[in-house]
């Protein structure tokens, strides 16, 4: 049973879009499983860049299956919209793309809503990427959402808008918007399920069949593990699960279905949108990360927030994930830094705090203890193996595997698939 999650570790962007590609090749079967197209994730091919915001990054690779599971939230504007950006530009077949009957579908009110609530959070605004993927989960757990299988049937869509639709026209007034007309979004949206019918079937079943017929599976993780619904930084997360057990809720397997769970994390962390963040750097070298790795959001293209390596954070995320191992990115980003630190503790009132917050009260508490450790100025982009890496670097993974208790499975070294060193090839498939 070779299955693999691949979750982020961090807050999101950590180059899981990359990593997915790079194994994607030697899967039958790519599942994206939580969030939408509040994702954005990179890859770069053969000199082309494509940037995945809903489809999974495997649908490069024409032998495998692409699932968009039902944990997940569809704008079907965006996802033709990318379907025909990506086939253009791939100029090749792409892999087939199945999408699950329990898939949410996002539509225009929930991007108005999603507008409207961060208006009237005011100075407490989260910070979202605007796409409706609150305002659709909202409606996944107060069991008013309209999933896949109803979209693509046209009379049971058209019972179903009228329903939520007078519903949400009331919400919207009452937060000083205007309501929506039922018959331009269901002929809209009529015209986007038409395209879109024939790709939507059982993906759970054919989920469950390759992982009995021991086929190589990946699930793709959205977002990171601070970012989730239960784990993160609440209130300043998404509405999902991006973490390994959303790969579950969110396909249609069970826990022990999954082999091996890897952990993407930056050499350093970003952050997009409001929050905690312990280790930010507000200076300088914030300022040189951000230039040097171009940190900038590829959803939004909002510049992310910069700071040290939070291994407090990032140990959590290997708890939480059960993580087989690490897939540690962008360690070029961090050369000609001559100091590098790294967070050990978190203190509240000078004492080490043992847990992570649960409270915004206690993150705006606590402060950060680093550990300060040489850089390097060598540049390590062209490194093929563990042994081309200066010592600096082998120390600084070292300390990262140790601290957290966690091996390094892949290297990244540059945004190309080439640029990748795979390090413990059995914490992989297996
Ligand atoms: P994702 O959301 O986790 O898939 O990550 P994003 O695609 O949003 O952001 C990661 C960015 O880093 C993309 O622009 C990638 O092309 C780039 N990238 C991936 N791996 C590396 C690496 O090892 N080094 C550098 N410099 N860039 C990388
Ligand atoms: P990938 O998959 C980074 C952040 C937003 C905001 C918060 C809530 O590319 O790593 P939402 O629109 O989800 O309600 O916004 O979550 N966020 C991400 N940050 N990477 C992402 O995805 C993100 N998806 C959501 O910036 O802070
Ligand atoms: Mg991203």
């Amino acid at each position: 049973m070779p299955s693999l999650v691949i979750v982020g570790a961090q807050w999101g962007d950590e180059a899981k879009g990359k990593i997915v590609d790079v194994l994607g090749n030697q899967a039958e079967l790519v599942v994206r499983y939580s969030g939408g197209n509040n994702a954005g994730h990179t890859v770069i091919t053969g000199g082309k860049t494509y940037k995945f915001h809903l489809l999974p990054a495997g649908i490069l690779h024409p032998g495998s299956v692409s699932i968009i599971g039902g944990g997940m939230a569809v704008c079907p504007k965006s996802l033709i919209e990318e379907l025909e950006r990506t086939q253009e530009l791939a100029g090749h077949e792409l892999g087939e793309l199945v999408i699950s009957p329990a898939a949410h579908v996002v539509f225009p009110y929930h991007r108005a809503l999603d507008a409207l609530e961060e208006t009237a959070r005011g100075d407490n605004k989260i910070g979202t990427t605007s796409r409706g993927i609150g305002p659709m989960y909202t409606d996944k757990v107060q069991r008013m959402g309209i999933r896949m299988g109803e979209f693509v049937q046209p009379e049971r869509f058209a019972d179903r808008l009228k329903q939520v639709l007078e519903f949400k026209n009331r919400l919207m007034e009452l937060l000083g918007g205007e309501p929506m007309s039922f018959d331009e979004i269901y002929s809209e949206y009529s015209a986007y399920a038409d395209k879109i019918r024939h790709l939507v079937s059982d993906s759970e079943a054919r989920t469950q069949r390759s992982i009995r017929k021991d086929d190589k599976v990946l699930f793709e993780g959205a977002q990171g593990a601070f970012l989730d619904l239960d784990h993160g930084t609440y209130p300043y997360v998404t509405s999902s699960h991006p973490t390994a057990g959303g790969a579950c809720l969110g396909t249609g397997i069970g826990p022990r279905d999954i082999d091996n769970v890897l952990g993407v994390c930056k050499a350093y962390n970003t952050r997009v949108g409001e929050g905690p963040f312990p280790t930010e750097l507000d200076n300088e070298i914030g300022h040189q990360i951000r230039e040097q790795g171009h940190e900038y959001g590829t959803t939004t293209g909002r510049p992310r927030r910069c700071g040290w390596l939070d291994l407090v954070a990032l140990r959590h995320a290997a708890r939480i994930n059960s993580l087989s191992g690490l897939v540690i990115t962008r360690l070029d980003v961090m050369q000609n830094i001559p100091e590098i630190q790294v967070a050990t503790d978190y203190l509240v009132d000078g004492k080490s705090l043992g847990h992570m917050p649960y409270t915004l009260e206690e993150w705006d508490q606590v402060e950060a203890v680093f550990e300060t450790m040489p850089g390097w100025s060598e540049d390590i982009s062209c490194a093929k193996s563990w042994d081309d890496l200066p010592e600096t670097v082998q120390n600084y993974v070292q300390f990262i595997e140790k601290f957290t208790d966690t091996p390094a499975a892949i290297l990244s070294i540059g945004p190309d698939r080439d640029q990748t060193i795979i390090l413990r090839p059995e914490l992989i498939w297996g």
